[in-house]
């Protein structure tokens, strides 16, 4: 049975391969992530493939950044597909472009804070003010909701501070970084395990290589919906 808390991460190089994957997962995955890794590749047709004729949910991670009116013109024609999620930077500006972009659509608008790939010193290279990053993360976090985010894209370890947030109240916390136990960490360095993320706070995690890179990807995806529906694993988001 499938749990639309688990986004599966499509970093395939393209549609058909993508399509395959989907095939092969069957009613274990429902909801899926398309990047920019894939755009040259069919992937905005591959979504609406799998939106319109499987009936799976959609998270086009596409981290918009430009002028207003750029990022609400292509928040408009992207929205107009009604995929779920769409991801912007979570300035204030682009955030709030994007929102009268994404207006009268089913499409969520999730920001990102700071990148997890940054650290301390990349900050610095970039002149962004002084601070610890996970304080900064919060500030742009209750920025981007002011601004008309429906939602966060953020580390597991950022999810209970942002969830803490008043504005957060009602809104999508969405966390790649999270690793089953036991699997392999790849590049990502600071993980939880799916039920943990939910713990902390999350209502969806993303999960790429552990199952599409998987043996056997359906029972990967299976394990991992599992793991979520233990009794640790209990959102203290009340909105679902
Ligand atoms: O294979 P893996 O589970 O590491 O894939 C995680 C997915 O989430 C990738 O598509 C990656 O680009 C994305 N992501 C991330 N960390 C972020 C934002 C997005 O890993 N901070």
């Amino acid at each position: 049975m499938s749990d639309d808390r688990l986004i599966l991460a499509m970093d395939v190089p393209n549609a058909l391969a993508g399509l395959k994957l989907a095939e092969d997962l069957g009613d274990a995955v429902s909801f899926y992530k398309i990047g920019l890794g894939m755009l040259t590749g069919g992937g905005l047709a591959l979504a609406n493939e799998l939106k319109d004729e499987h009936g799976k949910k959609i998270f086009l991670d596409m981290k918009l950044f430009d002028i207003p009116a750029t990022v609400e013109a292509a928040v408009r024609g992207l929205a107009s597909f009604n995929h779920e999620f769409l991801t912007v930077h979570g300035d204030p500006y682009v955030v709030r472009a994007a929102a009268n972009g994404a207006a009268g659509t089913n499409t969520n608008i999730l920001a990102v804070t700071i990148l997890t790939s940054l650290d301390r010193a990349d900050l610095d290279t970039a002149l962004i003010k002084p601070g610890e990053i996970v304080d900064l993360v919060q500030e742009r976090a209750g920025r981007a909701f002011e601004a008309g985010a429906n939602g966060i894209i953020c580390s597991p370890q950022e999810a209970a501070l942002i969830r803490a947030l008043p504005e957060a109240d009602g809104k999508r916390i969405v966390t790649p970084g999270v690793r089953p136990a036991g699997a392999d960490k790849g590049d990502q360095k600071r993980v939880m395990t799916p039920s943990q993320a939910i713990a902390a706070g999350a209502d969806h995690v993303v999960v790429g290589r552990p199952i599409w890179k998987a043996d056997n990807p359906k029972a990967a995806a299976q394990a991992i919906t599992a793991e979520m529906s233990s009794p640790q694993a209990v959102s203290p988001n009340k909105m679902h």
